[in-house]
């Protein structure tokens, strides 16, 4: 079966400096996959090369492959607006638009792609916010600010935002790093009902989070500041934190370094 995401070769650059090197590896369908590894080795950088937002950075470049359902997102003609419609991404400070309400967050996506009538984007948005976990919380103050919620409930209308447009990928980088525990959680558990759906890929320094959520994690490294991030293995989830190949992996995820 066609992966969903399959990298090959792949090399990111901020200028002449070379931030992850030479970063072959597969993501199935409708799975999670999660990046660890310490500050500075690449993991973000490596994630925006997925839905192409790299080369929005001022000197950001990209070589090697990024396939997407085997079609090659670096390929001639590809254009960058349609694969960030397809890889869809959620950040670590939720950031919904402040001056629209939480029904027009949502229905904002849809709004630039294409036109619906106002039932369709009714029955899309209420989709999209019972997908995220948030309907219940919002229902009645759909009109208001979506800046009026609080964090956990702003990073929900940032996954109902997301989901909106029926990507096929969902990036997450560190999307609970600013929550508290009981909406980490939350999103947690939308993570596992997400997955029926989407293909997720998380980065995220708690290891139980990884632990918890994901099916496939992914560490990275570094020799030293200055040095390219690389992927050091991926594995199952319980394999990584059960019994890794790499001493590294093991020396992290046990808290020896980083
Ligand atoms: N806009 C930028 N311009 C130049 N260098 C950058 C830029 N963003 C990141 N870098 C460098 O690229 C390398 C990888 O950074 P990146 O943010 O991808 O790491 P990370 O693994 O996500 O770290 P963290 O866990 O702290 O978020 C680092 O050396 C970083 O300093
Ligand atoms: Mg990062």
């Amino acid at each position: 079966m066609a992966k969903r995401i399959d990298v090959s070769g792949l090399n990111a650059y901020y200028g002449s400096f070379l931030a992850v090197e030479d970063i072959s590896m597969t993501v199935e369908p409708r799975s999670v996959t999660a990046f660890i590894g310490p500050s500075g080795c690449g993991k973000s950088t490596f994630l925006r090369t997925l839905n192409r937002m790299h080369e929005v950075t001022p000197g950001g470049r990209v070589e090697g492959k990024v396939l997407l359902d085997d079609e090659n997102l670096y390929g001639a003609g590809i254009d960058p607006v349609a694969v960030r419609r397809e890889v869809g991404m959620v950040f670590q400070r939720p950031n919904p638009f402040p001056t629209m309400s939480v029904y027009d967050n949502v229905a904002a996506g849809l709004r630039l792609n294409g036109k619906y009538k106002k039932a369709q984007l009714d029955e899309i948005v209420e989709k999209s916010l019972k997908g995220a976990n948030l309907w219940n919380e919002v229902k009645d103050r759909l009109n208001k600010p979506g800046s009026g919620l609080s964090g956990g409930q702003q990073q929900r209308l940032c996954i109902a935002r997301a989901i909106a447009v029926e990507p096929k990928v969902l990036l997450m980088d560190e999307p609970c790093s600013a929550l508290d525990p009981i909406s980490t959680l939350a999103i947690e558990d939308l993570i596992g009902e997400l997955k029926e759906r989407f293909t997720i890929v998380i980065v995220t320094h708690n290891m139980q989070q990884a632990a918890r959520v994901s099916d496939r994690t992914a560490f990275f490294n570094l020799a030293a500041v200055g040095q390219p991030g690389k992927l050091i293995e991926i594995d199952d989830t319980e394999r990584i934190f059960s019994n890794p190949s790499v001493q590294a992996t093991e020396d992290y995820i046990s808290g020896r370094f980083g």
